[in-house]
């Protein structure tokens, strides 16, 4: 073999060695974004509330009597009227195990199913095994206009 051939034999098998390996590195790049590193998705981040509902509207409408509650599963709130007509607003999702909660009038507080802790009306725990209280919202009502907000 000549020297000018061997040197292009090598040049070649050189050549096709690194189209090869940017060949590799540029399909990695194809793959989809990596996801947000552990510990950081939506559950951490702070959501503002800010929404109006009638409550005239189905699927509403338990909140236009006195002792009615709707639960808003988009943003996991309870909303609750009390049989003295104050409007509630805490997050629906018991602090214990995230079982959705339910509004007694009757006791004018919240009651989780799940293992019977039970919340007051601003959220606070009243009997555990929740330990934390629940996170509260202001309401207002204009007309049939109720409004949630944080
Ligand atoms: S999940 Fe609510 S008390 Fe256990």
């Amino acid at each position: 073999m000549e020297r000018k051939d061997f040197i292009e034999q090598v040049g070649l098998s050189a050549a096709s060695v690194l189209i090869f390996g940017c060949m590799q590195s540029c399909s990695k790049s194809d793959s989809p974004a990596p996801s947000q590193p552990t510990g950081t998705n939506n559950n951490n981040t702070v959501k503002t509330i800010d929404f109006t509902i009638n409550i005239t509207i189905s699927p509403y409408t338990n909140l236009n009597t006195a002792g009615g509650f709707y639960i808003d599963r988009t943003n996991s709130i309870i909303i609750a009227r009390t049989l003295t007509n104050e409007f509630l607003a805490v997050s629906a999702v018991c602090t214990h195990q995230q079982v959705i909660l339910d509004f007694e009038a009757s006791n004018n507080r919240f009651y989780c199913s799940g293992h019977g802790s039970t919340f007051s009306t601003t959220g606070a725990v009243t009997n555990g095994p929740a330990a934390a209280p629940l996170k509260q919202y202001k309401t207002a009502l204009s007309g049939n206009l109720l409004r949630v907000y944080s």
